[in-house]
This record gives C-alpha cells, sequence and structure tokens, in this order.
C-alpha cells in the first residue's frame, strides 16, 4: 500500500510500515504545505499527518483510493471525522501516550505562573535584581488552593493526581459527569460551569476542540473568576476567546494566565506578548522525546492495522 508522512519521522519509528508499504514521508522538520500535500496524497491509501495540517473533504476527495488517516495526535479537530466517516476512510488519533506530559507542563504552567518564575528568570538575568526584601517580587502560594478541572478527561485526571501532592480541592466540569466512586477516588466535586469559574483559584482547560467549546471560556465567563484567580489552557487556543483575555488580564480581572496553545497559533492576540502576568509555551504539551516517540509508533500503528484492514486500536470511526 502506499502512504503519505507529511512529518520527519525517525527510521526506528516508520520501520513496521516499510516491508509492506511505499512510503513518502516529509524530509524536513516544519509541515507540508497544503499544495505539496494535495499533489502527493493522490495515489495514497493510508496518510499519517498532524495536528497543523487540515485533513478536509476537499483533501480527501484528492485521494480517492484513501482508507486510514492516522493523526500523529490526540487531539483531531485538524480532520474532518463526518467527511472522512461518509467516504468509508478510517480515523485514528494517539491518545494515552501524551498523558503525562501534557499534565506535567499544565502543573508547569500552574506553578510558572503563579510564582512568576518566568518574570523572575528575566529579572535576574537582566542584573536588575535588587536586594531581598520581605515584600518584592511575591507570587500566590499553589498549595491548599482549589483547582477547576474544565474536562476531566484522562489529562484532567492526571492533573488532579499532581494536584492532591499540593493539598488543592479540586472542582470539575464536564459535560457527562463522571461515576461516583471514580469521583471519591480522585476527590474532585462536580459543579456547573459558573460554580467552578466562581470559586477556583486555578482553572485548568483539558477539553477537546469542537462546537460545544469554541469560544467557552469569553468575556462573561472571566468576569466570573476571582481577580486572584489564574487560567490554563493546554487543549486547544480557540476555546478561549483571546482578545477577552487579554482584556481581562490587562484590567486585573484574573491574576494571570499559562497558555500552551493559541486561538490562532502560532500568532498571538495582540497584546499577549506584552504582559508580564503571563506564561507563555509554543504548544509544547506533550513535546518530550518519550512521548513523542511513543506517539510516532502509535500513530504508525494505527496506519498499519488500517491498512491491512484491521480495525486501528485508536479507531475514532468504527
Ligand atoms: C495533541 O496531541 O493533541 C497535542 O496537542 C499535541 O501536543
Amino acid at each position: 500500500m502506499k502512504a503519505l508522512v507529511t512529518a520527519r519521522l525517525s527510521e526506528e519509528i516508520l520501520a513496521p510500515l516499510r516491508p509492506a508499504h511505499d512510503l513518502v514521508v516529509n524530509p524536513n522538520d516544519f509541515p507540508m504545505s497544503r499544495a505539496d500535500i494535495l499533489d502527493k496524497i493522490q495515489d495514497k491509501e493510508g496518510l499519517l499527518c498532524t495536528i497543523s495540517d487540515r485533513i478536509d473533504a476537499e483533501l480527501m476527495d484528492c485521494a480517492p483510493g484513501l482508507k486510514m488517516i492516522a493523526n500523529f495526535g490526540v487531539g483531531y479537530d485538524n480532520i474532518d471525522v463526518p467527511a472522512a466517516t461518509a467516504r468509508g476512510i478510517r480515523v485514528s488519533n494517539t491518545p494515552g501516550v501524551l498523558t503525562d506530559a501534557t499534565a506535567d507542563l499544565a502543573f508547569s504552567l500552574i506553578l510558572a505562573v503563579a510564582r512568576r518564575v518566568v518574570e523572575g528568570d528575566g529579572r535576574t538575568r537582566s542584573g536588575k535584581w535588587g536586594p531581598w526584601a520581605p515584600f518584592s517580587f511575591l507570587g500566590s502560594e499553589v498549595t491548599g488552593k482549589t483547582l477547576g478541572i474544565i474536562g476531566l478527561g484522562q489529562i484532567g485526571k492526571e492533573v488532579v493526581r499532581r494536584a492532591k501532592g499540593f493539598r488543592m480541592p479540586i472542582l470539575y466540569h464536564n459535560r457527562k459527569r463522571i461515576p461516583e466512586n471514580e469521583e471519591l477516588q480522585l476527590g474532585a466535586k462536580y459543579v456547573d460551569l459558573e460554580t467552578l469559574l466562581k470559586e477556583s483559584d486555578f482553572v485548568s482547560i483539558h477539553v477537546l476542540l469542537n462546537d460545544q467549546s469554541r469560544g467557552l471560556i469569553g468575556a462573561n465567563e472571566l468576569d466570573l473568576m476571582k481577580p486572584s484567580a489564574f487560567l490554563i489552557n493546554v487543549s486547544r487556543g480557540p476555546v478561549i476567546n483571546e482578545n477577552a483575555l487579554v482584556d481581562a488580564l490587562k484590567a486585573k480581572k484574573i491574576a494571570g494566565a499559562g497558555l500552551d496553545v493559541y486561538e490562532k497559533e502560532p500568532k498571538l492576540a495582540e497584546g499577549l506578548a506584552e504582559l508580564n502576568n503571563t506564561v507563555l509555551t509554543p504548544h509544547i504539551g506533550s513535546a518530550t522525546i518519550e512521548t513523542r516517540i511513543a506517539m510516532g509508533k502509535l500513530a504508525v500503528k494505527n496506519l498499519n492495522a488500517g491498512l491491512m484492514g484491521q480495525k486501528p486500536p485508536n479507531c475514532l470511526n468504527c
């Protein structure tokens, strides 16, 4: 079978595909252009793509033989899954293997923004570090503060487990409440979104991007948060109205934000980069060597299964 791999992956990761399939692999460390993908996909049965590639009906129609799309990523808002289903194309993602890395980053952002780590690093390097004083460069305590999780899936639950070490009471809001025994085990209390926003000291977002979650946090929601609270997002940028967030941060309606994802990434909303009550990372939630290798291997496993006519382990539409 013929397959297109839109990211440069190591031979170790691609090895299981080599014996049975003919691969075209992006040789570069930057994404393929849309035109290049449209050109190279035409005679392919398989596609291994990343979250940077928009895989829509137009692209699928360029490849009449396409059978399997394996996404390198857990979020799959880059793929029109209903369009794939309508064309009999199987789609998969890479859940599980990036849970710990992403939860670690969410917690890094909580600690970094609350304790002004990045601002402090800049101050130290610049030589503008004055003498130690009892009330200078103060941050917010994390231990014992209330953490509100929006989207208590695998990643949200791992953030909760990390928060337990900081003795943080946990609130959560989900489309569907989790079973009571799991709530008890995690020590997480289900509340509506309004209560979560009003009562949390840290609000951390872990939802998939879809029609329900797009723009979930806008000016009205930010108004509900405490002026001392922090907003953390490692899910997808469009869940937050970024202009509204910049306004809220400027007006000190909330204390700060730790963001790994952006509404129009890699572009930032005007004014965001100038605010020092933010910690901004470049979509690196899953970016550890171990996790990215595991994601690659899982995407390859899914692609191989789909091309062999088997059900891929992480199929989203079969
Ligand atoms: C994903 O897999 O959806 C992540 O955002 C990639 O880091």
